[in-house]
């Protein structure tokens, strides 16, 4: 995680920023300390990323790379304005025994458009991720990579519209995906729990589950009654000045997946 010292909407990338939105950064960073304790409550390890000045949307960590069974392939932004954020997590990804980390030929936003459900990687692609970069990553991390087609802006990156439950299953928002992209999720998932457009639309998607605790957005309030009747426990945060830069708990959040022992 990536404190957000810095975080303000100095440039729209997405359909959620407005330039010169008002943001109470004081506010910002007292939500994000609530996401953290959150984590360390349930008993997870957080580390910490140093916040540069100038790269606003850095405490957007899930961005920055992608780690998988202790390999992490670094990030390749689509846009300039975020470029700078891929050294700085290669660079503290290497220091702590990640490494070599280098980025793709074709971008990635690392989490972004890419998580992980048992065996497969699951791979957005439409706005942020070339298809090249799916190539890549199943290369460099020997699992078998499956796109998806993010079709709604709203829904820029695969974080936004997916999050995995546990090692089987997923929850999602069908409306962001192409046609073809949903019956993939219909074939791999039959029981996934399916989003309504209300959760969706307040990020409820950009959750974080650890299997059993589901920190996903407050607002969320349907999602979080579907999470309860499937046995898991939704765990509310309210980060809502990181929304306007497009985030919720899970682009705060990269997940460091160890090497398998
Ligand atoms: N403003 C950031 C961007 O548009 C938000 C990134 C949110 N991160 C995420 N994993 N969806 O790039």
């Amino acid at each position: 995680m990536c404190a957000p010292v810095h975080f303000e909407v100095a440039y729209a990338i997405n359909a959620w920023m407005t330039p010169g939105a008002v943001v109470d950064t004081a506010l910002a960073v007292q939500q994000w300390e609530t996401l953290r304790a959150t984590y360390e409550g349930l008993g997870h390890e957080v580390e910490l990323l140093d916040p540069v000045p100038g790269l606003p949307d850095m405490v957007f960590a899930a961005n920055g790379a992608f780690v998988v069974d202790g390999v992490a392939v670094g990030a390749r932004f689509a846009h300039p304005e975020r470029a700078a954020e891929a050294p700085a997590h290669a660079a503290w990804l290497e220091a702590h025994g990640f490494g070599p980390v280098t980025p793709t030929v074709g971008t990635h936003e690392g989490e972004g458009d890419l998580t992980v459900v048992g065996d497969l990687v699951l791979a957005g692609t439409g706005f942020r991720t070339d298809r090249r970069a799916h190539a890549e990553i199943q290369e460099r991390t020997g699992r078998p990579v499956v796109g998806l087609e993010l079709v709604d802006p709203r829904f820029y990156h695969l974080d936004t519209a997916l999050f995995p439950l546990d090692d089987t299953t997923v929850a999602y928002y069908p409306g962001a995906f192409s046609d073809g992209s949903r019956r993939v999720l219909e074939r791999l998932y039959p029981d996934a729990v399916v989003a309504s457009e209300a959760d969706a639309l307040v990020l409820g998607l950009n959750a974080v589950s650890d299997g059993r605790h589901v920190v996903l957005p407050v607002a969320a309030t349907g999602l979080a009654e579907q999470l309860r009747e499937r046995g898991f426990v939704p765990v509310p945060v309210d980060l809502s000045e990181l929304l306007k830069g497009g985030g919720g708990p899970k682009c705060c959040t990269s997940e460091l997946r160890p090497r398998p022992l």
